[in-house]
């Protein structure tokens, strides 16, 4: 192989470990997926959905894009949480995003990059949304964290208001939308408290995870 030739040797590696602990997996994976998860997730290179929840090819499906925006109009973003909820049929669909998102920075200093500065509209809309939230903080650190925070409440609130994700919940399909942050510092994930199963509980879980949002790092961090 005469391109990124180490990259191959440690794929063939790769595939001859799992083999030998389990000789049947690449067969029986390769017949059909049924993942339980879809991952919504920032493109961070850090930040690698199966590795940091411990599963195996076959039990998520991902999608990522910088700073994990799920956006109405974005046609990727969109048949990939299509083809998750009515072909695959998961029970889970997972935002996650991450301190110390450089997208999500980015978004908060409004610092020009190009192109991307139009992807990142949709983070600035989420700044503007909760502007007086972000306000009362003192540090960039902390509006940082909180903006992170803020806007994948924000995007599991986009997803939960997909005509896909409706139509799913009202023929009573089992379905749960979750707001997950990533610490790159240690690599642990954290639960938002917003956790969606049906639209109506929407404004509630908001209520609730907004009331709690920022208090997970301001101590620490
Ligand atoms: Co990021």
């Amino acid at each position: 192989m005469r391109y990124l030739s180490h990259l191959f040797e440690q794929n063939r590696a790769w595939a001859a470990d799992v083999t030998r602990q389990d000789p049947d997996f690449f067969q029986r994976l390769s017949r059909q997926q049924a993942p339980q998860y879809l991952w919504i997730g920032c493109a961070d290179s850090r930040v690698p959905a199966n590795q940091i929840t411990g599963l195996l090819p076959g039990e998520m499906f991902v999608h990522r894009n910088v700073a994990n925006v799920v956006a109405h109009t974005d046609l990727n973003c969109l048949s990939t949480i299509h083809f998750a909820v009515e072909v695959l049929k998961v029970s889970h669909i997972i935002v996650c995003g991450h301190y110390g998102c450089g997208g999500v920075l980015a978004a908060l200093r409004d610092v020009r990059l190009g192109l991307i500065d139009n992807w990142l509209r949709h983070v600035q809309d989420v700044r503007w949304h909760y502007r007086e939230l972000l306000s009362g903080l003192e540090t960039e650190g902390q509006r940082h964290d909180l903006l992170c925070e803020l806007n994948v409440i924000s995007q599991v609130i986009n997803v939960s208001q997909t005509t896909v994700v409706r139509e799913a919940w009202s023929r009573g399909q089992a379905l749960a939308i979750h707001g997950w942050v990533y610490g790159l510092q240690d690599g642990l994930l954290r639960d938002l408290d917003m956790c969606v199963t049906a639209e109506s509980e929407l404004l509630a879980r908001e209520a609730a995870a907004l009331a709690r949002a920022g208090q997970r790092t301001w101590g620490s961090a």
